[in-house]
């Protein structure tokens, strides 16, 4: 019988099956879709128009009141949202974006999409996200603007980042792939700023299979974001017809914008949710004495993280296995794990064009030595204590 331990492997277990060892494996992220999404997701399939249609409207207005009334517009990724966000804003051949090298590669393989130079700066081994000190430090003639990225849901200090975007100038494109839900001082991440872009990838707090959308500032930038989306047309009127940019086809199914209607619904609980299982494994890691072996624990920010991974990393110093060995203890012990990044500027492209290992040090030890653990809505009680126990004993087994 096949593991359910892929991200895309949905759907409630059959009543009659019964449950093997493998059955019993904890993936790190699972997708909650219910019935009624299911069965309006028929619906369209049923209704003749599939394509983006009378549901992706629906999606982007419901997407709009989410964020207090913004602009929004849905593509079929949070990678196209972040290309089409910096194509609106002018960037290109010449400019300079600066951004974290610890992130999807998704947030600077964009910089290079457009034909501009991504210039990363280290992270703050707290939070994990671009140290905002050496912001300023790395702004050139040449900069344009600034790509921050909110690792696991936890925001970087919007203040601050938008203070040094003003002072300097620059536009900020909000890489918020994993901050849905997210608020910074109580306002939610999307609400205000510059561009906002999302991710609704199977393994974000909100689900359309693949998708994302992005905030914008005003209606043109609107209607420039929707003909980057679709080949650059504008329709007017039954037969008329023009194209001045060069788009692409980037826009969001009715079905895809569906999967995300029922999703928006339930967002509030799903990340509810998370926070509990967040907070247990505080508790459990804590009760087991993981700081002492070295453990670090992720911010305990439980007023604005909309908690979309809960990440430890490794005690390297101390630790007689690499990682990849403590993923495959836990893999045999039934529980499925991650790792939300690798440096991005260590990977061979990278390297190809100019940065060396010791570039950012902060962001090469939290991308040698991060774990991502399980973390979704349908999780139980349970598998928490039973992580943390697995993770804990793995650590005493093989710590110097
Ligand atoms: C931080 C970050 N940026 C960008 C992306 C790109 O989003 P997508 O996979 O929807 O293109 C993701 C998601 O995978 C992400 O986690």
């Amino acid at each position: 019988m096949k593991r359910r331990d892929r991200a895309s492997d949905i759907g409630p277990v059959p009543a009659a099956r019964i449950e093997t060892a493998a059955e019993s494996f904890l993936p790190m992220t699972r997708p909650s879709i219910d019935e009624e999404t299911i069965a309006g997701v028929a619906e369209v399939l049923r209704s003749g128009w599939i394509t983006s249609g009378p549901q992706l409207q629906a999606f982007e207005a419901r997407l709009s009141e989410y964020v207090g009334g913004r602009p929004v517009r849905a593509f079929n990724s949070g990678t196209c949202t972040m290309e089409i966000a910096l194509r609106i804003a002018g960037i290109g051949p010449g400019d300079e974006v600066v951004t974290t090298p610890l992130s999807w590669v998704a947030t600077s393989n964009v910089i290079l999409a457009v034909g501009a130079r991504p210039i990363f700066v280290d992270i703050d081994p707290v939070t994990r996200n671009i140290d905002l000190d050496r912001i300023e430090p790395a702004i050139t003639p040449a900069t344009r603007a600034l790509l921050p990225v909110d690792l696991a849901g936890l925001p970087v200090d919007r203040d601050r980042l938008h203070q040094i975007a003003r002072r300097h100038g620059l536009r900020v494109i909000e890489d918020a792939a994993q901050a849905l839900g997210s608020t910074w001082r109580g306002r939610r991440i999307g609400s205000f700023g510059d561009f906002v872009s999302f991710s609704f990838h199977p393994a974000k707090n909100l689900t359309t299979i693949e998708g994302g959308c992005l905030v914008l500032n005003d209606a043109r930038e609107a209607g420039l974001a929707e003909r980057y989306r679709l080949q650059g047309v504008v329709r007017t009127g039954f037969d008329g017809m023009e194209v001045e940019i060069a788009g692409g086809k980037f826009n969001l199914t009715d079905v895809a914008a569906r999967v995300g209607l029922g999703q928006l619904e339930r967002l509030a609980g799903f990340n509810a949710r998370r926070r509990e299982l967040a907070s247990a494994y505080f508790r459990a890691f804590e009760d087991r004495g993981a700081r002492e072996l070295g453990l670090a624990l992720p911010v305990a920010d439980f007023a604005g993280t909309n908690w979309h991974m809960f990440q430890v990393v490794l005690p390297e110093e101390r630790l007689r296995v690499p990682r990849a060995e403590v993923m495959r203890l836990l893999h045999d012990a039934g529980i499925g794990t991650g790792v939300h990044y690798p440096a991005i500027h260590l990977f061979a492209l990278y390297r190809r064009l100019g940065w060396r290992p010791g570039d950012f040090p902060q962001a090469e030890y939290v991308g040698r030595n991060i774990l991502t653990l399980p973390l979704f809505p349908a999780m139980r009680d349970a598998d928490v204590p039973r992580v943390a126990e697995a993770l804990v004993g793995i650590l005493r087994a093989h710590l110097r």
